[in-house]
């Protein structure tokens, strides 16, 4: 196998929907033995690039070759057998199956009496397989008991035993603690030295650098080049994604701080949360970290009304309240954005506006709508957000991950009358210049004496954006620091706590 076989080419991709051309005769190309990273802004087309590639999509003109072999049709049955395969998140593993079952399922291994799976050999084949890629697994666990990225590391080990020769993520780390997004990505680094292709979609453009061989950047759905590692710089990326100028460091302003108008004091939910208090301070933003699992969205679940607390105290403005459900807490002005946008996020079926709007209908119990005040503040949200939207009928599943993101956070914000604002991970799958809006956004609230409280994985971002920080470790927060020369391995030190 030479070093430069090309296991898939791209050419001319045209995809439409509707009226909008979402990619414009896109070529990409992929080596055995590399790892090609794809970036762009929201809605870039790099998603509907790669299910193109995994036969989820027919794009209307273009030709795709795979292993040398032009392709007519493709589907995703027909795209594994082609040896591509794309891990997702979490689909695929079936959580009352061990890991070894699940790799197998499908393709059991018979014993020698007639309809009896040997479980023994299989279990010992993906011992080795999982040992082959140092990934600390025991074949026998049941998968239901993994966490997201061992998931998704047993999806990689099922593909590699299905004979995978190029291996699909988009944006796998965007729920993955630190420790685990290393892992994944020695794990990838590992596979292309045995001589895998990867295409790896990620808006942590330091992830990018750290593992490709080469980028290509997509913006509006036109290819805006593809280049060596060794023939780009960071700024360079960015500047083509975004088409201009771009901070790479956000630079926040700092705010005067206020009196404290919210705490907590010994909020309590046994088993998850522990003893935690803290206040927040008009103008502040408090930021929270930690390691996935530590009790972080946990914590905020209990000040935003979706978890109750078994014992403590909330206090907002001198008064002890008692949140019911999110929507009571919105009533007694405490806002939450949601970090999980399928779970929590979104009204499926619906459009754009509706979306936008759905909050703050709830809150005033309207019934009666008021069209052209709808229209009115989601164009404006739609605007100050950048959301790509090709129209505003257009349906919140039809946009892509990062515009979905946008729309959630642009809906709270339109209910401008809560005191305490709770972002949590506000930036996850959104683009480095949309992330500088929200930044904004957050910056116009702490300026009107709103509070802030956001838990964040992103280091860069609790750094630059937190006046204080807590840390939060075994459900506790064992830390409450003042942000000034804080560094990121300082910090890391807490989570881990040595
Ligand atoms: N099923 C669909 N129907 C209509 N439009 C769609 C559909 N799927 C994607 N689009 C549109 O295609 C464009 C590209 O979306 P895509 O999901 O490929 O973007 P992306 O680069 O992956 O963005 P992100 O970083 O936000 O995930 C977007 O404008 C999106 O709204
Ligand atoms: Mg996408």
């Amino acid at each position: 196998m030479s070093e430069k076989e090309r296991l898939v080419e791209l050419r001319n991709i045209v995809k439409i929907y509707g009226e909008h051309m979402v990619l414009k005769s896109v070529d990409f190309d992929l080596h055995a033995g590399e790892i090609h990273c794809l970036v762009g802004e929201n809605g870039a087309g790099k998603s509907t690039l790669i299910k193109i590639l995994s036969g989820a999509v027919s794009p209307e003109s273009g030709e795709i070759v795979i292993l040398g072999k032009k392709m007519k049709t493709l589907n995703p049955r027909l795209a594994i057998e082609m040896g591509i395969t794309t891990v997702y998140q979490d689909a695929e593993i079936v959580d009352s199956l061990t890991v070894a079952e699940n790799i197998f399922l499908g393709n059991e291994l018979n014993s020698k009496m007639p309809f009896k799976i040997d479980k023994q050999r299989q279990a010992d084949e993906t011992q080795k397989i999982l040992e082959n890629l140092g990934i600390d697994l025991d074949a026998n666990e049941l998968a239901g008991n993994l966490s997201t990225a061992e998931k998704q590391m047993v999806q990689i080990a099922k593909a590699l035993h299905r004979k995978a020769r190029v291996i699909i993520m988009d944006e796998p780390t965007s729920s993955l603690g630190l420790e685990e997004t290393r892992a994944l990505l020695t794990l990838l680094k590992n596979l292309k030295s045995q001589g895998l292709g990867i295409i790896y979609i990620s808006h942590y453009l330091n992830e990018v650098f750290e593992i490709a061989d080469r980028i290509t950047i997509l913006k509006d759905g036109e290819k805006m080049g593809t280049y060596p590692l060794q023939e780009v710089d960071l700024n360079t990326v960015v500047k083509k994604m975004v088409g201009r100028d771009t901070a790479l460091f956000f630079q926040r302003k700092k705010v005067p701080i206020g009196d404290v108008r919210f705490y907590v004091r010994n909020l309590t939910k046994k088993g998850i949360v522990e003893d935690v208090s803290f206040d927040v301070r008009a103008g502040e933003i408090f930021g929270i970290g930690g390691l996935v699992g530590s009790g972080r969205t946990e914590l905020v679940s209990l000040i935003y009304g979706a978890l109750r607390p078994d014992s403590g105290e909330i206090v907002m403005d001198g008064k002890t309240v008692v949140l019911k459900s999110p929507i009571d807490a919105m009533k007694k002005g405490i806002c939450f954005v949601s970090e999980d946008r399928k779970k929590y996020g979104m009204f499926l079926g619906r459009n754009v506006v509706e979306n936008l709007v759905a909050v703050k209908n709830k809150l005033s119990r309207r019934f009666l709508l008021n069209l052209s005040e709808e229209l009115r503040l989601s164009t404006q949200t739609v605007n100050k957000l950048s959301i790509a939207v090709s129209d505003r009928d257009q349906l919140i599943e039809e946009l892509s991950g990062g515009n979905q993101q946008k729309v959630i956070i642009g809906r709270w914000l339109l209910n401008t009358d809560a005191a305490l604002y709770i972002f949590d991970e506000p930036t996850k799958g959104v683009d480095i210049g949309a992330r500088e809006q929200i930044y904004q956004i957050m910056l116009e609230l702490v300026e009107n004496k709103k509070s802030i409280i956001m838990v964040s994985s992103d280091m860069p971002e609790l750094l630059s954006m937190s006046d204080r920080i807590g840390v939060m470790r075994n459900g506790r927060m064992t830390h409450i620091l003042q942000n000034d020369g804080l560094k990121e391995e300082d910090l890391m030190r807490l989570f881990i706590g040595v």
